[in-house]
């Protein structure tokens, strides 16, 4: 019997079927050939799409005596996206746009962005309830400015966010974080990346045209060419079709030099162990929180949900016309199809190039030897805690040492994992006693350093700031930080959005003494506001 996409999407759980039809149980690396129920002749493939550049935002410009002000103003809506050959696939977007254009930013600019809610009140597709709230990934903003999952803007309201941009240039992504619907908000589009330049970035790293955004996420799709949403049980969403900026498995025409790639996980669920074939030289030179302090030549690296790593590639010795592919060698316990195998293809061409350029063709060894998160070091008074990241099968519900989200909302907001003064330094043990799911923590507001993995050195990819940390199966994940500039409350979860919002989210404060009035509540301190006019 050859059971059809729907029959395999209806029967969820257990549908994976093989090219003889024999149905292969749910295990750690399921495989089928495809997720999603278009007809196969509509079905997007690798390589036929061109690569196609994250659109930047203007703004507009503006200041006081403390600096520059840029005003941004982007209203969150549903649109239409052509991500199917000949179809349209309804979004929902930053000004209905998929993928959402990006933001480009100097340090030292502060930003005034109003996000109007002018979406419907329920999902066009999924039909789930539509208040959102918009966090800056990476960035410290005030507690009120950085998306708290409870500080929901609906239907009809707008929110003005202030961001700060004092911190060290670094690859940031903005994206929905409303409580509960984060994962389906984030998956129909609201997600897209935001540049912090400063100087030394600049001196070091290609710029302009050799600096490219990639936002890899993965869907699938209904037969009418719509998305689908299935979560298994608040698993995670493994999508068949990979998309980079939004287009299935692109190609891209590239100059016999060294790019910089800002590699941004924005799947739900899926991670990546990206491979160049043939081999091409591959040195990540930054990750989460900017410039590592010395460039680390890999082979391949893996990459969960909203960690980002920029990646110079070197085209240089490569002949034109030579096609290098990007594959996926993927990772336990993703969910993997005929081709998520693939990410995208480069194709060599001969155009010329500036060679005066001083990234073009020398790969900087030393880039950010004074980083202050890399030069934390564990002292004997640190305080360490222990943080379990499980799963409660009784409830099908996510938590971090056996507490939720719920229990936050019920306490009042007043139930934290942590509470830090401002400016301590403090270990955090992060452990995945599971063999059978990752999680990717999040932790808001600072940037850490992993000092160890089950006692082991962290990979080479990992050695530079961070705000996620990859917690695979029966890892523990030893984390140093330092609790600053801004007091206040912000929340640690797993970016695995179905993990987030089925409740792997929790808070904790920064010099906040017991009873003491919070000027910064992430949801009283400043609050949406009516936008019907
Ligand atoms: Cu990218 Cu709390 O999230
Ligand atoms: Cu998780």
């Amino acid at each position: 019997m050859r059971l059809s996409r729907r029959d395999m999407f209806k029967l969820g759980g257990l549908a994976a079927v093989g090219a003889a039809g024999l149905a292969i149980p749910l295990g750690n690396t399921v495989s089928g050939s495809s997720a999603s129920l278009l007809p196969t002749s509509k079905l997007p493939r690798p390589y036929q799409a061109a690569f196609s550049r994250l659109e930047v935002l203007s703004p507009v410009i503006g200041g006081d005596a403390q600096g520059p002000i840029h005003y941004y103003d982007i209203t969150a809506k549903t649109g239409a996206a052509g991500i199917v050959p000949g179809m349209q696939t309804p979004v929902l977007g930053y000004d209905g746009l998929v993928p959402a254009k990006r933001i480009d930013v100097e340090q030292g600019t502060r930003i005034v962005m109003t996000m109007h809610n002018k979406l419907p009140q329920t999902h066009p597709t999924f039909g789930t309830p539509m208040p959102i709230s918009t966090h800056l990934h990476g960035s410290a903003s005030l507690p009120q400015y950085d998306g708290y999952a409870s500080d929901i803007t609906i239907p009809g309201q707008k929110k003005i966010y202030q961001y700060p941009n004092f911190q060290a240039a670094r690859t940031l992504w903005y994206h929905d974080h409303g409580v509960h619907y984060t994962a389906q908000n984030a998956y129909s589009g609201l997600a897209s990346q935001y540049h912090m330049h400063d100087p030394q970035e600049r001196a070091l790293l290609p710029q302009g045209e050799f600096d490219v955004a990639i936002t890899l996420s993965d869907m699938m799709f209904a037969a009418n060419g719509s998305q689908l949403y299935d979560d298994r049980a608040h698993s995670g969403l493994w999508g068949d079709v990979i998309l980079v900026n939004g287009r299935p498995w692109p190609v891209m025409k590239v100059k016999k030099r060294i790019y910089r790639f800002r590699f941004l996980n924005a799947s739900l669920s899926r991670s990546y162990r990206p491979v160049t074939s043939p081999a091409a030289p591959m040195y990540v030179v930054a990750t989460d929180g900017g410039l590592m302090p010395k460039s680390q030549n890999v082979t391949q690296w893996r990459h969960g949900s909203a960690e980002r790593y920029e990646v110079l590639i070197d085209f240089s010795k490569f002949n034109t016309g030579q096609r290098i592919e990007l594959k996926n060698l993927s990772n336990p316990n993703n969910r993997d199809y005929d081709n998520t195998n693939k990410i995208m293809a480069f194709d060599v061409v001969d155009d010329a190039f500036d060679k005066n350029d001083p990234t073009a063709l020398v790969i900087p060894q030393t880039l950010n030897p004074g980083n202050e998160v890399m030069a934390l070091t564990q002292t004997s008074t640190m305080k360490i805690r222990n943080i379990r990241v499980e799963r409660d099968d009784t409830t099908n519900e996510w938590n971090l040492n056996g507490e939720t989200w719920h229990d936050v909302v019920d306490s009042g907001y007043k139930k934290v994992l942590a509470n830090p003064e401002l400016g301590d330094t403090e270990i955090w043990d992060i452990e995945n006693k599971s063999g059978g799911w990752f999680h990717p923590v999040h932790i808001h507001l600072i940037d850490f350093k992993i000092l160890n993995r089950n006692g082991r050195a962290p990979f080479a990819w990992e050695l530079g700031p961070k705000d996620v940390v990859y917690v695979g199966e029966g890892e523990k994940v030893r984390l140093i930080m330092k609790f600053g500039p801004h007091r206040g409350k912000y929340m640690v979860h797993c970016h695995n959005l179905p993990h987030e919002d089925h409740d792997m989210m929790h808070q904790f404060s920064v010099g906040l003494n017991n009873g003491e009035i919070d000027h910064n509540d992430p949801i009283d301190a400043d609050p949406p506001k009516d936008d019907s006019a």
